[in-house]
């Protein structure tokens, strides 16, 4: 590639484009970029370039013919290569990656020409000019800065400039995305840590989640390209859809405490557990899936100050009854046993609301049962769950409950009693 900046500052460009890997890649004689003083080429004595203009108006006008034999002198060497003269004006198609993409692809000369003052004679651009090109809609003083915003990234996709051709398809706009997020050491910066996802080693996943946020953050920073973005592959349009069930949901952007519930928070109660519902439904569980529980069982509880609610700013994802009585079912534990016969509290109602999944509130739900217990005076939880609620089983798992048997359950007449037995014993705080 080829490219000659028609300028009255050669020294200011050359500078730049010849620094880092563009300048590199010109030492290799990968690209070959040459600034060319317009005013070399003026046919008066005072080398004068510009001329007030026709009409009357600030400022002055760049003279045609300077320009005009600037352009014939790098002309003359350029005999066979696919040539483009294109103006910077802010008049011109605003610039893309796709201009980007198509100038590297169709020509391999390409004359850059940089207007300065009030801007270049319209004789000139009628005559000689093949496209304008703006460098967005805002007005700079001289077209250089385009002219090198132009050569750099057509540069760059030149093949042999950057170390590998995925270096700019995985960028930002090559496909109508903005880029994924990118860390680099230390670990942990500030508080902050790298996403876990990127340090196990799994490069599948890690791939997975890249295209994720891709979408993701091009959906958050740039609507306009979003709303043009056409999914092409199974997987684009699968993660499309993940994205769109995850949008309304809520992110912990305060701190969550929790407090005894009041009769005033029972609508709201009532409202998770219809949530908690919808989702045990989805897993074929059939807990909770009649009148159960229904607001004068939380009335109860709220009674005998065995209810509590979580608190994020003026809402309430959660909701919990931890009771610090023994339950007398739990004694019947089949296949199995309970780790030792210490008081314990029994986690018997529990769920967050659905805006709130994904956002780490029932790991939080259960820390605060677990301080709820410790305010009991008690070390130990145990809590049952339907052997078809996965979801439930993990996080009771990854929160450090073992499973250690199991129970029948008759508080739903008419479901499945068959109950899976979790127990942890608490550690001392230290
Ligand atoms: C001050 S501008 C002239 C603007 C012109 N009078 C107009 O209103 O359209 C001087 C030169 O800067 C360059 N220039 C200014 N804004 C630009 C942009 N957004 N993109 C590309 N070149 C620009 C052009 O080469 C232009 O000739």
């Amino acid at each position: 590639m080829r490219i000659d900046i028609l300028t009255l500052f050669p020294d200011t460009v050359n500078a730049v484009l010849h620094e880092s890997i563009i300048g590199r890649a010109a030492k290799k004689g990968i690209v070959d970029i040459n600034c060319v003083q317009i005013r070399d080429f003026t046919e008066n004595k005072q080398k004068q370039v510009d001329d007030y203009p026709y009409g009357g108006g600030f400022g002055c006008v760049m003279m045609a013919q300077p320009l005009k034999s600037c352009l014939d002198h790098v002309m003359e060497s350029a005999g066979g290569l696919r040539s483009r003269v294109i103006y910077m004006s802010p008049q011109g198609k605003p610039y893309t990656q796709e201009t980007a993409k198509r100038l590297n692809r169709d020509y391999d000369h390409l004359v850059l020409v940089c207007g300065h003052y009030e801007g270049v004679d319209e004789r000139f651009i009628e005559e000689c000019v093949d496209e304008e090109i703006s460098l967005g809609d805002f007005v700079l003083t001289g077209g250089e800065i385009a002219a090198m915003a132009v050569a750099d990234s057509v540069c760059r996709l030149v093949p042999g400039v950057l170390a590998d051709e995925q270096c700019y398809t995985g960028e930002s706009h090559w496909d109508g995305l903005l880029e994924y997020p990118q860390y680099t050491r230390p670990e942990i910066w500030e508080g902050r840590a790298v996403p876990e996802i990127l340090l196990n080693g799994d490069h599948a996943r890690i791939e997975h989640w890249r295209r994720k946020k891709q979408l993701e953050r091009t959906r958050d920073k740039r609507p306009d390209m979003f709303a043009a973005f056409e999914p092409e592959t199974d997987e684009d349009r699968k993660l499309l859809r993940e994205l769109e069930k995850e949008q309304g949901r809520k992110r912990l952007t305060e701190p969550v405490t929790y407090r005894p519930a009041e009769a005033g928070d029972i609508p709201r109660i009532l409202e998770i557990v219809q949530d908690a519902r919808e989702s045990l439904k989805r897993y074929h569980v059939d807990q909770w899936q009649g009148p159960y529980p229904d607001a004068a069982r939380f009335e109860e509880d709220i009674r005998l100050g065995q209810c509590f609610v979580l608190t994020h700013g003026a809402d309430i994802p959660a909701f919990f009854v931890l009771s610090p009585l023994p339950e007398p079912g739990y004694a019947a534990i089949t296949d199995g046993k309970w780790s030792a016969d210490i008081p314990y509290c029994v986690l018997h109602r529990a769920a967050a609301a659905k805006e709130y999944r994904g956002s780490g509130i029932s790991q939080t739900l259960i820390r605060c049962a677990e301080e709820q217990a410790r305010a009991y005076g008690l070390k130990c939880i145990r809590v049952d769950t339907h052997k078809k609620n996965k979801p439930m089983q993990n996080l009771l798992r990854e929160s450090g409950y073992r499973y250690r048997g199991n129970i029948l359950v008759e508080s739903e007449p008419g479901h499945d009693p068959h109950r899976q037995a979790f127990e942890k014993i608490l550690k001392d705080k230290k």
